[in-house]
């Protein structure tokens, strides 16, 4: 009898920070823009496209008929941005281990918590706010192509 009683227990604590988790992810977002001009959705193309800074293309696929080579680890884009508002999406880019502490995915506008950092990328993010905004710019673009 104790026995089924502390099994009940324990499901119900794992049930009950399963949906707490699950809460906090949906409920986070970055409202303030790091820029002071706003995201541009070609130059987010090209940066999610490229494979020398943003390499979204490296895990995920999306509406690139010129790439050959696309990524098979991650969601298509257009399913990722997909119900994602601009906060959403800047929060998920910025620093997706809050959504998933165990992502692939780069978190693309931190400098802390990284550890072996080479000297002459200590404090830097691998993307700059600018390019942070037109990388939302162009996801929210992708969002407006397909209407849900
Ligand atoms: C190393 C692989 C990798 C790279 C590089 C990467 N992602 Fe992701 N991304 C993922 C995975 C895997 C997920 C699914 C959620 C998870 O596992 O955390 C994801 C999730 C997302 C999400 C959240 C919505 C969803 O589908 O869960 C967005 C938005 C996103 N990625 C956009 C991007 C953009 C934009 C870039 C480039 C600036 C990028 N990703 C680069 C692997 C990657």
């Amino acid at each position: 009898m104790r026995k089924r009683h502390a099994l009940v227990i324990s499901l119900l604590v794992i049930l009950n920070l399963g949906s707490v988790g699950a809460q906090s992810m949906k409920g986070h977002t970055e409202a303030e823009p790091l820029s002071n001009s706003p995201g541009d959705p070609a130059r987010g193309r090209a940066i999610v496209a490229s494979r020398q800074s943003g390499l979204c293309l490296l895990c995920h696929s999306g509406p690139f008929p010129e790439e050959r080579f696309q990524g098979n680890l991650a969601p298509e884009l257009g399913m990722s941005a997909a119900n994602l508002s601009a906060p959403e999406l800047r929060a998920r880019i910025m620093d997706p281990s809050r959504f998933n502490p165990n992502t692939i995915m780069p978190s693309y506008y931190r400098d802390d918590h990284l550890y072996r950092v080479a000297a002459k990328f200590k404090g830097q993010t691998i993307l700059s706010g600018q390019e942070i905004e037109d990388v939302v710019a162009y996801l929210v673009s992708l969002n407006n192509q397909n209407p849900k």
